[in-house]
């Protein structure tokens, strides 16, 4: 079958559908891309005229919007309308780790997934290719294929053909732009020829063809969770080694940078920090898991695990380091947080170590003062959740949110840095310094103030990863 692709559907406007459809639109004037999406919030936010109310931030996402919307890439919700009009569906749901029922805490919940099979099953006409991009567990491809090929009397689906193929996505929130228009590789996965040329097209338009690996559907689905549980090991082994720093006066950016320096171990992600976060790492580690354990490799499944015990173990330290520096006691001591969201350049928090360390914090009595350039103040109410013992309401006197990091300090015994935002490498720490409790403290999780310049202030300094 020769396909003509001119109609394009993405399900999901989330941090995945939004960015790769506005990049696949900008590289492809001649087709229309639609991305649907079930809430209606969202998709009024990413048709909001004023451009910085987009739902999610992303350097240079905005300027693609500007230049496609309405005109060939459009927001909808009419989900079923744009699937029936489609030639090519991508699947960019959400795939969280299951909550409830057989392997809750641990296998993905793919009731998003389904969902958007029976929908296109049921609305899409026939001969379209079916691209997962959501991250999926292994063999997931065959629950597509068997729900979309299933007979259906009343609209006599089983006439329909469709193709399925795996796309998985590698962006990086934060960079996502810089990533999808120059990515390290395209992966296809499939078994038929002529849809896999027709996927190959689009991303011809701006993608070398030497980067598109073709593999069978297995590997590519496969090929996603390892990449990601390849690259929260690195975060692992780091973090691990920046504990050993700590007590022995090594200094970990020097020992990143020494065994950066082997070609075969490679600079990259060798960054130590408060463990790490987004939505992705702990859930596809997770479902890794899940998965090894459940083909019956249980000593896979525990060395994997491992990555995730060490990562649960740096962000944890890391409250506790604070607590015994302010003399084991943190009640009633106002702490400034700088940085919310899980990494910086993104209003995203999923699995943010913030969270865990403002809960830690709030735990032991301290009023935390939280700034973050970008995650707004109802997110980190929403995160935090904070209820008092008896009744529904907001504990209040626990946080305030400020929209300078400079007010943070007013008062402040510590100042905690726990986002690499770039304006916290450039802080005014002797203003800092004026404005806290005196003897006063900076932590710094993520080695990206200057040192030299907040002790100079009279700062007592904590970095990660250094004695
Ligand atoms: P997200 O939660 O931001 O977006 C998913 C969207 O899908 C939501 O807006 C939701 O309302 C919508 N949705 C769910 N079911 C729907 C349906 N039946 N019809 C219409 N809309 C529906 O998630 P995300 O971060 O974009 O991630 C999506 C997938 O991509 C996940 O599998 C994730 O693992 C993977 N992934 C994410 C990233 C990342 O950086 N966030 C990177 C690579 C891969
Ligand atoms: C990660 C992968 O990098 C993407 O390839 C993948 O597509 C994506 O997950 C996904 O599947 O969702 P992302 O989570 O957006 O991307 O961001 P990363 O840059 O990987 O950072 C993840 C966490 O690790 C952050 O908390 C970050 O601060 C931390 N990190 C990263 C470190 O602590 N040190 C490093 O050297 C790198």
């Amino acid at each position: 079958m020769n396909f003509s692709i001119k109609n394009i559907c993405c399900i999901g406007a989330g941090y995945v559908g939004g960015p790769s459809m506005s990049v696949i639109a900008l590289n492809n004037p001649s087709i229309k891309v639609n991305v649907v999406d079930l809430n209606i919030k969202r998709i009024d936010e990413w048709n909001d005229n004023n451009l910085d109310k987009l739902p999610i931030y992303e350097p240079g996402l905005k300027e693609i919007i500007k230049l496609c919307r309405n005109k060939n890439l459009f927001f909808k919700t009419s989900v079923e309308e744009s699937i029936a009009e489609a030639d090519m569906i991508f699947i960019c749901v959400n795939t969280p780790t299951k909550i409830k029922g057989i392997g809750a805490g641990q296998a993905s919940d793919l009731i998003w997934v389904e969902a958007s099979a029976r929908q296109i099953a049921k609305h899409a006409r026939s001969n379209v290719i079916v691209i997962e991009k959501s991250t999926i567990p292994v063999k997931t491809a065959l629950t597509i294929k068997t729900i979309l090929n299933c007979s259906d009397t009343e609209s006599n689906l089983n006439e329909k053909r469709f193709y399925v193929l795996s796309n998985p996505e590698f962006l990086s929130e934060g960079t996502a732009i810089n990533d999808l228009k120059n990515p390290d590789r395209i992966l296809i996965g499939g078994d038929d020829e002529k849809s896999i040329e027709a996927l190959e097209d689009i991303y011809k338009t701006w993608v070398p063809k030497k980067k598109i690996i073709r593999t069978n559907l297995w590997s590519s689905e496969l090929s996603k969770l390892t990449a990601n549980a390849f690259l929260a090991q690195r975060v692992s082994s780091i973090n691990s080694i920046s504990a050993l720093c700590e007590s022995t006066g090594a200094n970990v950016d020097e020992v990143a940078k020494a065994i950066g320096s082997d070609s075969r171990i490679n600079p990259k992600f060798l960054k130590t920090g408060p463990g790490f976060g987004g939505s992705c790492f702990k859930k596809d580690i997770l479902n890794l898991v899940y998965l090894c354990n459940f083909y019956g490799l249980q000593e896979v499944a525990l060395y994997w695990q491992n990555v995730l015990d060490l990562n649960y173990w740096q962000t944890k330290r890391i409250s506790k380091i604070i607590v015994n520096k302010l003399f084991g006691t943190i009640t009633e001591k106002k702490i400034g947080i700088l940085g919310f969201s899980f990494k910086a350049d993104t209003n995203d928090t999923r699995e943010s170590p913030s969270i865990t360390i403002c809960q830690d914090l709030i735990e032991e009595g301290a009023i935390l003062k939280i700034y973050d350039p970008k995650v707004s103040i109802y997110q980190i109410e929403s995160d935090l959740k904070l209820k008092e013992k008896g009744n529904n309401s907001s504990k209040t006197n626990s946080w305030e949110f400020h929209q300078n990091l400079y007010d943070t300090a007013h008062e402040s015994d510590a100042i905690i840095v726990l986002t690499e935002w770039e304006e916290f490498s450039n802080i005014d720490w002797v203003r800092i310094s004026s404005l806290m409790r005196k003897p006063s403290w900076v932590f710094d999780t993520r080695r990206i103030i200057d040192r030299d310049k907040a002790m100079e202030s009279g700062l007592k300094t904590w970095i990660i990863g250094q004695g």
